[in-house]
């Protein structure tokens, strides 16, 4: 492939169809970053107002530094991978320490910074400071697995690959432009399914349109979603309602929830309901009537979450942080996507 052909193509393609995003407003390497991060977990439609209400909130890398972790963690809320928060805030005070709150711009310096992998590194280097480096992401692989015809499932060998490949054909200038044309073409054009083949600027480049194959690469390999079900118990004494902050440690760390959780084998939503708020809560429960179900698809799982109203014999005991909260006030924890539902059932929203 005439590789200069190529990114001239892309180029003029992505500066005529490219979408006005409020990170492309910006060559702040800051808010590159965060963009960047938020952007590896959701779609670009989900991640405007996460970003914007961020960096209203948050306006510089010190503002990060400084804040409480409960406050990032809500802002994150709904996002998933709440490590990456964390990682986002330990980075600050580095970066705040270390370089005077400015982002270096040399590649050693920020893999050191937790959360910098290669793609996050890739991204801040090529879009706020026009370097010449790569980044492969869901997007970019589809679009150069189709280009290379590459009948293969995706794997960190093939992701090798593209990255070979890249190195040769990466253009000496405009490379974060470069990058993000991948991207956007992968998400407008070069879609999952159904990919708009015949208005594709590069599809003279591309082995799997020659073909006829696009639709079916990348391979995909059926998975199976594994289904949990889970019991969550509703406290109220007076007008206030009974949450508990998970251990800082292992999954949903740190996030607020009602207690509760998973259904054994055999076992029956009632006896699961018991158990837990007896192992939770040292206590137990008198009355119960069910209040409805949400269902909520994490990364790896679907969690049907059973709602039960409870009253229990006495006033819960536990070495987990918790509180008596209000209505209005359960909306200032940061909770799992699942519990934030139950949140919504409650209030009527
Ligand atoms: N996905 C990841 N990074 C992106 C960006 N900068 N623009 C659009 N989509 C993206």
């Amino acid at each position: 492939m005439k590789s200069q052909i190529f990114s001239s193509v892309l180029l003029k393609w992505y500066h005529q169809h490219k979408r006005d995003l409020p990170w492309r407003r910006t060559k702040d390497p800051y808010k590159i970053w965060i963009s960047e991060i938020m952007l590896q977990q959701t779609t670009v439609n989900t991640v405007i107002a996460y970003y914007d209400r961020w960096i209203k909130e948050f306006p510089a890398v010190k503002d990060v530094a400084q804040a409480k972790a409960d406050k990032l963690l809500k802002m994150w809320q709904g996002l998933g991978y709440y490590n990456r928060v964390r990682n986002i805030q330990k980075a600050a005070q580095m970066i705040v320490l270390e370089f005077k709150g400015r982002l270096p711009d040399q590649a050693e310096q920020l893999r050191k910074l937790p959360g910098f992998g290669p793609y996050t590194t890739g991204a801040v280097l090529s879009i706020a400071f026009d370097k010449r480096f790569p980044i492969v992401d869901a997007s970019v692989r589809r679009v150069f697995m189709r280009i290379l015809a590459i009948q293969k499932l995706i794997s960190p060998k093939v992701d090798q690959e593209i990255y070979q490949y890249l190195d040769q054909i990466l253009p000496l200038k405009q490379v974060g432009d470069f990058n993000q044309g991948l991207m956007e073409l992968g998400a407008l054009i070069c879609r999952p399914k159904e990919p708009l083949c015949s208005i594709c600027p590069v599809k003279d480049f591309c082995q799997a349109y020659k073909q006829g194959i696009q639709e079916i690469i990348p391979l995909v390999k059926k998975k199976s979603v594994k289904e949990m079900k889970a019991v969550s118990g509703i406290i109220k004494k007076g007008n206030k309602f009974f949450i508990q902050q998970r251990p800082s440690k292992g999954l949903l760390a740190d996030l607020w929830e009602f207690p509760g959780g998973k259904v054994e084998s055999k076992e029956t939503l009632e006896q699961a309901l018991v158990r837990e708020i007896k192992e939770e809560l040292n206590t137990e429960v008198m009355n119960f009537k069910k209040m409805g179900q949400v269902v909520h698809f994490y990364t790896e799982f679907k969690v049907n979450l059973n709602v039960f109203n409870i009253e229990i014999t006495s006033d819960p005991k536990t070495e987990l942080k918790h509180r008596w909260v209000t209505m209005k006030d359960l909306s200032k924890y940061a909770m799992p996507s699942g519990s934030a539902k139950i949140v919504e059932m409650l209030t009527g929203d």
